[in-house]
């Protein structure tokens, strides 16, 4: 299936089976950094498998803060905080913008100045959206032309602001509430659209007071973070994969145990549910405020849907809902998702490229796109752009296309799957 970074895709019948995803990126992140200005060593079970989450790691490691695997393949993060150590290299962030962005958050409170960079695309993303409110909070930041990396951060005191961003990111808003952890008094984040709260759920579970009202998240700086034991729950992004390959085939069925169940990020499901994919949940339980579950999923009639407005809530998901859309029945609409315009590339665009590969009729839109339902689909020669989610998205596509797909950078899936072939391979036939 597998050759160089290529991958070759083959129509399948069912998708049948269970899978264990591994643990969110986005948690894992955010106990990676925590626990590195927590004191003591915190332990965490299921951390994600990622490449992003070890840039993560990496650049910790610089900051003076060592990782390891224990024993029973736990991560152990031996936290030096609050003052990590200064680094004397750039710190790489490869394709990670959740790294880039979040880091600079503690990065703006630390008393010396580092360098972040990342790869070609990491490098064409904006940063203006964390540097407009590090630099209201007194941290001073360089970057390359147009806002965007590498970056120089000279951090140091910070004063607390009330933050409103133009754009609904998660990224920024734990950026901001890390950063909130070094200014001297109450730092807020007011989101135009609630976004998903693991940053608060995170410093929470470090021991920090993080307040939430309304769209407000409030933290007061000066608290000291400790160590914590934590199991990260499944990654409801990846698992996303799987469901919409069930969707694909009636009368499929697959069994994810142990996913994320937070109910910022389980949009999808009620989208999955809408569009006519049987979902169950079942042995909900909560870890360190995140809930958890196991969903049951059996492919039925596939319908369309539109999505607008709440885009922000499944924005991870969209390049796999679209590649799956033409063999629904209604087809989808997505509009207010300019955002997936720069993310690891731009999503709306190669979306499109690649079903027009594959015989599609897509209408592509500045801030969207519209693709009608019952289309027949022919394999095709695709490229990944680079990007993790859209070799991932037509690697499901591919499933019920007629003839062979190749994946061309298929590799790039393991940015956030590195076992994502292996895991479709296991549960098509
Ligand atoms: C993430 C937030 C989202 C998402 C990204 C991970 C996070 O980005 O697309 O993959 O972990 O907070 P934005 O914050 O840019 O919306």
């Amino acid at each position: 299936m597998v050759s160089g970074s290529a991958v070759i895709v083959r129509p399948a019948r069912a998708v049948r089976g269970v899978i264990h995803i591994p643990g969110d990126k986005s948690i894992s992140h955010r106990y990676a950094m925590l626990a590195a200005i927590a004191g003591g060593t915190s332990r965490f079970h299921n951390f994600s498998e990622a490449r992003d989450c070890f840039s993560t790691l990496g650049c910790l490691c610089e900051l003076g803060c060592d990782w390891g695997r224990a024993e029973d393949w736990a991560i152990e993060v031996h936290g030096v905080g609050p003052r990590l150590r200064t680094p004397t290299e750039p710190l790489d962030c490869e394709n990670s913008g959740s790294t880039m962005r979040m880091l600079s958050g503690i990065l703006a409170g630390q008393p010396f100045s580092s360098e972040l960079h990342g790869d070609k695309s990491l490098s064409r993303r904006p940063m203006a959206r964390i540097m407009t409110p590090l630099s209201e909070m007194g941290a001073r930041i360089e970057a390359a032309q147009g806002a965007r990396p590498p970056l120089k951060i000279h951090g140091g005191r910070l004063k607390p602001i009330h933050y409103r961003p133009e754009v609904a990111s998660a990224q920024v808003k734990s950026c901001v509430l890390f950063a909130g952890l070094f200014a001297e008094g109450e730092t807020v984040v007011e989101e135009p659209m609630r976004t998903r709260d693991h940053g608060e759920i995170a410093l929470r579970a470090f021991g920090a007071e993080v307040e939430r009202t309304g769209n407000a998240s409030r933290i007061v700086g000066g608290q000291r973070l400790r160590a914590i034991e934590a199991h990260v729950p499944g990654d409801l992004s990846s698992a996303a994969f799987f469901l919409c390959a069930a969707a694909l085939f009636p009368g499929s069925q697959i069994t994810l145990p142990g996913i994320l169940m937070n109910p910022t990020r389980a949009r999808l499901l009620d989208i999955l549910v809408q569009m006519g994919l049987k979902v169950s949940v079942a042995h909900l339980e909560e870890h360190q405020g995140e809930l958890v579950g196991t969903i049951e999923a059996r492919g039925a009639a596939w319908k369309g849907a539109v999505l607008a407005a709440d885009t922000a809530a499944l924005i991870d998901e969209i390049p796999v809902l679209a590649a799956v859309a033409p063999y629904s029945d209604g087809g989808l609409e997505v509009r207010d998702a300019k955002e997936l315009r720069v993310k690891e590339s731009d999503r709306i665009a190669a979306v499109a490229i690649n079903l027009r590969k594959m015989g599609a009729e897509v209408e592509e839109q500045p801030d969207g796109m519209r693709i009608p339902g019952g289309q027949h689909l022919h394999g095709a020669e695709l490229d990944s752009f680079g990007d993790h989610r859209i070799a991932m998205a037509f690697a499901v596509a591919a499933l019920r296309a007629e003839g062979e797909t190749t994946i061309q950078g298929a590799d790039a899936a393991a940015v956030s799957y590195p076992s994502f072939f292996h895991d479709l391979r296991s549960v098509t036939s």
